[in-house]
C-alpha cells in the first residue's frame, strides 16, 4: 500500500481523538529498520486507560523552523515533549507532507494518572497520528480501511505497539503466516475465530511501581540486535502467534494461561540476559506472580498475569469470575501495589473519533 499522501491546500480546523492504551499477549521486543517488528506480536487492546488529544491546525506562516506546534499536556505547555513530537513530525512527513504547511496546537490528557508506570506512548502516539490524519482524510478522502491502516502504520512510526491501539479488540502486527493480511507496516484485527470466553475478558493493572522506569523500551529493543538468544526468541515468538492463535479459537483457557505467563516471563528473561543486563520486575511483582500461582491452585479459577516493559502486573481474566477475582485483588494484591492503587480496565474496540 502507498502511504504517501496526495498535495492539498493548507486549511483551518480541529479535530479531537481518543485512543486507548494495549498489553501484548506475545511480546514486540526488538526491531530493524524504521521501526519494523524483528517478530509479530499479538494484542488485547484496552477501554479504560485511553489518551484524548484535540489538534487545533492552521496554515502555516513559514518561519526559520521545520514544524511549528505547540504542546499541552493536561492544560500546561510542556516544551519537554517538544525532541519526541519533532522526532515523530520527521518520520511521518513523507508521507503526510502537510504537517510542514500547517502549524498545531495539540493538547493531550490521560485518562489514567501521569506517573502511573502505564505506558503512555501507545494511547498518545495513535491519538496523535490519528488526528494529524484526519486532516488527509477530510481533504482527499480515504477509505475507511485506507484510513485505518495508515493510522496504523503511522501510530508505529511513534512507537511500535502504538501500531495496535486504533482497532480492537484484538490485534496483531507482524508478518505471520498464520494471519491473513498481517503487516510488518501496521496492525489489523483479528475479527473472526474468536471464542465468546475472550469477549468481555478483563484486565486489572496493578501498579507496582509509579516511577519512570530505570531502562527505556527503545533501549531494550537495541539490546535485542545483539542479543544470545535473539534468534531463538525471534522463532518462539512465531510458534506462540501460531498457538495463540489456535487457543484464541478453542477457548482453552488453561492453554492461554501458560502461553501468556510464558511469554511475560521470557520477555523480562531476555532483558536479564541482555548484555548489559537489566532487571525492571520489582519485589513486589514477583511477590504478585506467586500469589497469583498459588490462588489459582487453590481455586482452580482462570487468573493468569502478563507484564509490560516494568514492574506492573497485568491481571487477566474472564468476565464471569470477575467478583471472586477483584475481591482476591482487593483482598490480597492491593497491598503490593504503590498507595494501594490499581486500574480495572477490560478489553474495548479501539480509537473514537470524538
Ligand atoms: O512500543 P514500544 O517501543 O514501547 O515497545 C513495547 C514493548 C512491549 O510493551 C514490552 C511489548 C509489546 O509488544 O507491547
Amino acid at each position: 500500500m502507498d502511504f504517501i499522501s496526495q498535495p492539498f491546500n493548507s486549511l483551518e480546523g480541529k479535530i479531537t481523538w481518543q485512543s486507548p492504551s494495549n498489553i501484548a499477549l506475545v511480546k514486540y521486543w526488538g526491531k530493524y529498520g524504521d521501526q519494523f517488528p524483528q517478530n509479530p506480536s499479538l494484542s488485547l487492546t484496552l477501554s479504560n486507560c485511553h489518551t484524548t488529544t484535540k489538534v487545533e491546525y492552521k496554515p502555516r506562516k513559514s518561519n526559520s523552523k521545520k514544524y511549528t506546534f505547540s504542546f499541552l499536556f493536561e492544560g500546561e505547555q510542556k516544551p519537554d515533549f517538544h525532541p519526541k513530537i519533532e522526532q515523530f513530525l520527521d518520520r511521518i512527513a513523507p508521507y503526510c507532507p502537510y504537517v510542514l504547511d500547517h502549524e498545531f496546537i495539540i493538547s493531550s490528557s490521560n485518562s489514567f494518572p501521569h506517573s502511573s508506570g502505564i505506558a503512555s506512548s501507545a494511547s498518545g502516539m495513535s491519538a496523535l497520528a490519528l488526528s494529524l490524519l484526519s486532516i488527509e482524510k477530510e481533504r482527499v478522502g480515504l477509505t475507511e480501511e485506507q484510513f485505518l491502516n495508515k493510522a496504523s502504520f503511522l501510530a508505529r512510526l511513534g512507537s511500535g505497539s502504538a501500531a495496535r491501539s486504533i482497532q480492537g479488540p484484538v490485534m496483531s502486527w507482524g508478518h505471520s503466516p498464520f494471519i491473513e493480511g498481517s503487516s510488518q507496516e501496521y496492525a489489523t484485527h483479528i475479527n473472526s475465530g474468536i471464542h465468546s470466553v475472550f469477549s468481555d475478558y478483563q484486565d486489572t493493572i496493578l501498579l507496582i511501581d509509579k516511577g519512570q522506569k530505570k531502562v527505556s523500551s527503545t533501549l531494550g529493543h537495541q539490546l535485542m540486535e545483539k542479543h544470545p538468544y535473539a534468534d531463538i526468541r525471534f522463532k518462539q515468538a512465531h510458534q506462540n502467534i501460531s498457538r495463540l492463535i489456535e487457543i484464541l479459537s478453542s477457548g482453552s483457557l488453561t492453554d492461554f494461561i501458560t502461553l501468556v505467563e510464558h511469554e511475560a516471563l521470557t520477555l523480562h528473561a531476555l532483558m536479564m540476559a541482555s548484555n548489559p543486563s537489566f532487571i525492571l520486575m520489582h519485589p513486589g511483582t514477583l511477590e504478585v506472580i506467586n500469589k497469583v500461582w498459588e490462588y489459582r491452585k487453590e481455586t482452580d479459577l482462570p487468573l493468569c498475569f502478563t507484564l509490560d516493559a516494568g514492574a506492573n502486573v497485568h491481571l487477566l481474566y474472564p468476565k464471569s469470575n470477575a467478583t471472586t477475582i477483584q475481591q482476591f485483588i482487593a483482598d490480597e494484591l492491593a497491598m503490593y501495589c504503590q498507595n494501594n492503587h490499581y486500574i480495572n480496565d477490560q478489553i474495548g474496540d479501539g480509537a473514537k473519533k470524538m
